[in-house]
């Protein structure tokens, strides 16, 4: 029996790139799918940019262009960027539709009728400059828990500490550098609570893996609360019905854009969108990161509920991407834009390496650049490619290009292949990549290992019909082995298909032996991946400096107040020899450093733990503020400060100075 399914992946943000980050989600989800399809099941893929928000309004601002030019652009990006990764969504729309208004507006409809929506004021910080208010990530401040400074008005990035903005010490406008105000102001609030009851239903029916459960339960132990589902204007989004300028928070339209994305799709295709979205012969899957599950295991099941409308059968939820065992960094140049890879890399390599390292669970998935490039030469070139080129060319420049019949070692070889569809349909199925790859790569050696054993190039000096009963076999394995490839692979499939004259081949095509037939003209299947390649790929990725002024990095720092000539010789620098550095315990991203100043010692937390290991730290010298006003933190007092740059985290880099610099000496 056929399935029919819907799937979606996240909607990307409409203020940025799509990076590789991202491309983890979009492969799997688009893998599943095609496999789906290969099995001859009816599965729509949807997706959409997610336009609404504070980031894409003012990056339109920055660019002195209307948020709805800059999101047509942007979204003519993305699709251009996964059409070059084969990513084939049945409709890529967007969340700036009437068809997401519509449905934005009756879903809130029906909650407030249900009597789940309340209204409630809620103080904020305001910019009176910029006339906004303003979100989390546009207010910077000291943190209240260790005393850093330059800290987001959410958390803090060298203690890890999660705060209310209006705590944060010395708060300033990101995009002024002036004082924001505290104002209060009315929103509405989605009362969560309500649904607790349904909610712990639907994981108890399997909504997420296993793996995911416990985070939920953490969440409805700590008991669900109201959900802020309003913003005062200036705002881009959807204008919340009988208000002048409140709007929907942009997490409220976005779940609602999957909707969205398959009414249009629906209606140009003639389909029944209520029985698609919303009907019992329709299965429905959400593909997900693990850092929105709160948005999509509570809020939007919830909104449906509310809505009186069907919820998914199930999230997946993925982890992470790390490149050599690190979160992607500009400067390092692991930071690939989409754009960027495809300019020096072939799209299959990066699915199949993906398709190599995924499975069922939300684990880190790394990229390894040399592993990567391991793989893609010794399976992908070296194993299933060369089996078609040890085959095809020979058949056709010295065996007529046509296949002959299968011998009895040739069917055990078929039949050997054919007999892991359905270990490997499993695999496909529960999102058992890795798994589904290693079958097909051990397939893959067998075949190989079957023509190294009868040495065709050597028989077929002599003995030309036996030659092509081994090549026939051959053939068969490369046939079979694309079909399992295909969901994967699917450019190099095409190129198969055209080579064995096939249709577009599908899971029922197993069972089909290729005998007494021509074949076509053998194309190169891929290339070798070059170093060079991924090296260049890298230096590309790197931040130049026109590069980095026009990233879209959020908020522009501003420039702080002017600071007079004098002021500036107040800061008093001097030589300091780190006599002992400790990591601190609570804040993962401080040490505690013993300054050695030639005999006055002062005791400084500086924020470089992620940067340098205390053992790698004892005996530098280094540059210190050393009149610094003495700050309290929750460790301790910090009595200095000691210089340093970087972009933070592992990217730190302390201004060091020899060893002949004397311990106290001043620099001027
Ligand atoms: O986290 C993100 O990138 C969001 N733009 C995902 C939205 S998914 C859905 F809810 F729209
Ligand atoms: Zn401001």
């Amino acid at each position: 029996m056929t399935r029919h399914i819907v799937v979606t992946s996240a909607l990307p943000y409409a203020n940025g790139p799509i990076h590789i980050g991202h491309l983890v989600e979009y492969l799997q989800t688009d893998i599943w799918v095609r496999f789906q399809k290969l099995c001859g099941n009816t599965c729509y893929y949807f997706c959409a940019d997610d336009t609404h928000g504070t980031p894409v309004m003012l990056r339109a601002r920055e660019e002195g262009i209307e948020p709805e030019v800059l999101i047509e652009r942007m979204r003519h990006e993305h699709l251009r960027d996964f059409s070059g990764f084969e990513i084939a969504f049945d409709n890529y729309y967007s969340t700036h539709s009437e068809e997401n208004r519509r449905f934005s507006e009756m879903i809130y409809q029906r909650a407030v009728e249900r009597g789940v929506v309340t209204q409630g004021q809620v103080e904020q910080a305001y910019c009176e400059t910029d006339r906004m208010w303003l979100p989390d990530r546009y207010i910077k401040g000291t943190c209240p828990r260790c005393g850093a400074t330059g800290q987001y008005g959410d958390s803090c990035d060298a203690c890890g500490a999660h705060y209310r903005p209006t705590e944060l010490v010395d708060p300033v406008c990101a995009l002024c550098g002036g004082t924001p105000v505290r104002r209060t102001s009315r929103h509405y609030f989605f009362r969560l609570q309500a649904f607790e009851k349904e909610l712990r239903e639907l994981m108890e029916r399997g909504y997420v893996q296993d793996t995911v459960r416990n985070k939920l339960d953490e969440w409805f132990n700590a008991g669900l609360r109201d959900w802020d589902i309003s913003r005062d204007g200036p705002y881009f989004g959807f204008r919340i019905p009988g208000e002048q300028d409140k709007y929907f928070y942009v997490w409220l339209d976005a779940p609602i854009g999957y909707m969205a994305s398959c009414k249009n799709y629906c209606d140009r295709h003639g389909l029944d969108f209520d029985a698609v979205w919303n009907g019992p012969d329709w299965e429905l899957y959400h593909f997900i990161g693990k850092d929105i599950m709160y948005f999509h295991a509570l809020f939007w099941p919830a909104l449906l509920i509310s809505a009186g409308l069907k919820t998914a059968d199930k999230l997946f939820v993925h982890g992470f991407l790390t490149v050599n065992g690190q979160k992607m960094s500009k400067s390092k140049g692991t930071f690939i834009t989409a754009e960027t890879y495809l300019r020096h890399l072939d799209p299959e390599y990066l699915r199949y390496y993906y398709a190599c390292k995924l499975s069922a669970g939300a684990d880190d998935i790394d990229l390894s650049l040399e592993d990567f490039q391991q793989r893609v030469n010794a399976d992908l070139v070296g194993k299933f490619a060369n089996l078609a080129s040890r085959s095809g060319p020979m058949l056709t420049r010295k065996l007529d290009g046509r296949l002959g019949t299968l011998d009895e070692a040739g069917r055990a070889l078929v039949e050997t292949l054919r007999a892991e569809k359905e270990a490997i349909i499993a695999d496909y199925e529960g999102l058992n990549y890795a798994s589904a790859i290693r079958r097909i790569v051990a397939l893959a050696d067998a075949a190989n290992r079957y023509v190294d054993q009868a040495e065709p190039w050597v028989t077929v000096k002599t003995d030309a019909e036996t030659t092509r009963r081994t090549l026939t076999a051959v053939i068969n394995a490369v046939h079979l082995l694309t079909i399992y490839l295909k969901p994967v692979l699917p450019g190099f499939a095409a190129k198969i298909e055209r080579f064995l004259g096939v249709e577009p081949l599908s899971m029922a095509d197993v069972d089909r032996t290729l005998e007494d037939r021509p074949i076509g003209t053998f194309e190169r299947l891929a290339e070798r991946m070059d170093k060079e390649k991924v090296d260049a790929m890298i230096e590309e990725s790197k931040p130049r400096d026109e590069a980095a002024r026009s990233e879209p990095a959020g908020p522009a720092e501003p420039i702080a107040p002017e600071c007079s000539f004098d002021d500036f010789m107040k800061v008093d620098l001097r030589v300091a020899r780190i006599a002992r550095a400790e990591k601190v315990d609570g804040a993962d991203k401080l040490l505690a450093l013993e300054l050695d100043l030639g005999g006055l010692t002062k005791h400084v937390f500086a924020g470089i733990a992620q940067a340098y290991s205390p053992e790698q730290l004892v005996g530098r010298h280094v540059v210190c503020v050393a009149n610094l006003a003495p700050r309290k933190m929750r460790f301790g007092t910090s009595e200095g400060m000691i210089l340093a740059a970087g972009e933070g985290g592992q990217d730190i880099f302390l201004l060091g100075l020899d060893e002949g610099a004397a311990p106290g000496q001043r620099i001027h």
